[in-house]
């Protein structure tokens, strides 16, 4: 599958720490540990009853398996089994590994060496406040929920008073760009009520979305007033199955005023706002090639599942 060329979002970079954490990406569940600081275990696909999470206290840099106390060092190799004291583990008793990267305050499951992790440029710009929302156990499929991250044509409903105002719903004529990683939308512009935490009244705001990667994105927020404000948000969506996902924001702002929680409980009303809508979709996997009546608006989401498409992505998609 194209998918594992790319890596996956599975846990906040500072919810790791001796212990080891049950994951979820596409299909699969994986046991969390570090080795020094950059190590996952995977259980190997034993049948399931007898593989069960790993996830529990970790014992002087091993792993111990909750159901047999078979134990594992940091490289995965099998060291212990009670049950057979005398026993010398075989290598194909041991877990198999894989990378885990930190970036943009999250951990990224590599399913092949060197999988490219998404851009956020933002994440170097030390004039901007940093920080993650979520994540957001969702019932809908990855492709839906970025598509509705880059669609401008319903703040005025679904976030009115928020984002949008329903008296000013047309959108203008904004651009769609390739890029070697995806493409972007350009030149978008938006009447809105609240912009962010900080904003005391209307304004008109320049929206730039950047496609990364097929479950990353990355908006810029540029309010006309504000001298100076900035808001660069980065979506990353793990595809835990088909149909349900967790989804993370990281936050880069010029806003260093706010707390984290204000700024938090901002997001969280305008992400529980999309919420519902998302999980009522149906389809809820994302249909490329018909069966959806898009108009001249949509040209971010026609974009976007013609990148998915050109991609080869199937997971979460109807083909
Ligand atoms: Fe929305």
């Amino acid at each position: 599958m194209v998918e594992r060329r790319f890596a996956h979002p599975v846990l906040d970079a500072s919810a790791l720490g001796d212990a080891p954490v049950a994951v979820r990406a596409r299909r699969r569940n994986r046991d969390l540990a570090r080795r020094g600081r950059r190590a996952a275990c995977r259980a190997r696909p034993l049948p399931a009853p007898r593989h069960p999470a790993l996830a529990g206290p970790r014992l002087r840099g091993q792993i111990e398996c909750p159901y047999h106390g078979w134990r594992f060092d940091g490289a995965g190799r099998c060291v212990s089994i009670p049950a057979l004291p005398g026993f010398a583990p075989p290598a194909s008793h041991g877990l198999s590994t894989l990378g885990l990267t930190e970036a943009h305050g999250l951990l990224w499951l590599q399913l092949e060496a060197d999988a490219p992790l998404p851009r956020f440029d933002a994440e170097a710009d030390a004039k901007l406040r940093k920080l993650n929302v979520g994540p957001y156990d969702v019932a809908a499929s990855a492709p839906r929920i970025v598509e509705n991250f880059l669609d401008l044509a319903h703040f005025g409903f679904v976030h009115e008073g928020w984002l949008g105002d329903r008296a000013h719903a047309q959108l203008g004529d904004y651009r769609v760009e390739p890029t070697a990683t995806g493409f972007v939308a350009s030149g978008c512009r938006a009447r809105q009520p609240k912009s962010n935490r900080l904003s005391s009244e209307g304004s008109w705001v320049d929206y730039r979305y950047e496609v990364t990667s097929p479950w990353s994105a990355v908006l810029t927020k540029l309010p006309e007033k504000q001298g100076g404000y900035r808001d660069e948000i980065g979506l990353f969506v793990c595809p835990g199955d088909e149909e349900s996902s967790r989804v993370w924001f990281r936050m880069a702002l010029t806003d260093f005023d706010s707390s984290d929680d204000e700024i938090r409980a901002f997001q969280h009303t305008i992400f529980t706002q999309d919420q519902p809508v998302l999980e009522s979709q149906r389809p809820k996997r994302l249909p490329l090639t018909s069966g959806e009546v898009h108009c001249a608006a949509d040209r971010s989401s026609a974009a976007y599942r013609r990148f998915l498409r050109d991609t080869g992505v199937t997971f979460g998609v109807l083909s």
